[in-house]
């Protein structure tokens, strides 16, 4: 406009009209951001509860899951077939977490004890959604806190939201009071993954050690 506004008083009037509108704008604009932050917990809450519909269905054929490339604790690229014929137990998370990451780590390490000698067949999994601060040597202390089998994956950014998309993972980044400490929010299901490298069940993060173990002890 500009040059060929026909009315240039009615700018002026325009200006200040919009100067005086600011509360009522600002409302609509809360709102609205209100309105996309319900729908994407609504989308994320639906998500869970179409995984657990499919579970219920049918538990061997889970339609979640599949091939990635990632790169390990010792900085080597690996792919799914590099654990073809195991059991994993694979948790979506980061060494930065407060809580629900090491809870959640702690409680998958367990479940493997409990098993006793059967429980060197499973092996327990991190893979980070955080890849930027989660180098392999980071990742590489971080789960030698919990277990001397436990495997730590991470990758580019593009590989981690592949994988992530493929396992039906949700994570955002919540800045923090520096650009270098935000949290990442994220979900915390535990993914049983068979040695056809298929997710064969799910476990939610308030599930105890002794109900993982008894149902890893009805498959392995
Ligand atoms: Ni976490």
């Amino acid at each position: 406009m500009g040059n060929h506004d026909p009315h240039p008083s009615k700018r002026a009037g325009a200006h200040h009209r919009r100067r005086r509108s600011n509360g009522p704008v600002l409302a609509l604009a809360l709102v609205a951001i209100a309105a996309v932050g319900i729908l994407a917990i609504r989308q994320y809450t639906g998500m869970s509860e179409s995984i657990a519909a499919e579970t219920s269905a049918s538990e061997n054929t889970l339609n979640i899951g599949g091939p990635f490339t990632l790169v390990d604790q010792d900085g080597q690229t690996v792919t799914e077939a590099n654990y073809s014929g195991r059991w994993l137990l694979v948790y979506f998370g980061y060494t930065y977490c407060p809580d629900v990451c090491p809870t959640s780590l702690t409680r998958n390490v367990d479940a493997i004890e409990l098993l006793g000698d059967k429980g060197d067949s499973v092996t327990p999994v991190l893979i980070s959604i955080d890849p930027q601060r989660d180098t392999p040597d980071k990742l590489k202390q971080y789960v030698g806190l919990f277990h001397p089998r436990m495997v730590g994956l991470t990758g580019t950014p593009e590989q981690i939201a592949a994988v992530a998309k493929e396992y039906r993972v949700f994570y955002m980044r919540s800045p923090g009071d520096t650009p270098d400490s935000y949290v990442v929010d994220h979900s915390s299901l535990t993914y049983l993954v068979g040695p056809d490298g298929k997710v064969a069940q799910f476990f939610s993060h308030s599930a105890t050690p002794e109900e993982i173990a008894n149902r890893l002890k009805q498959r392995l």
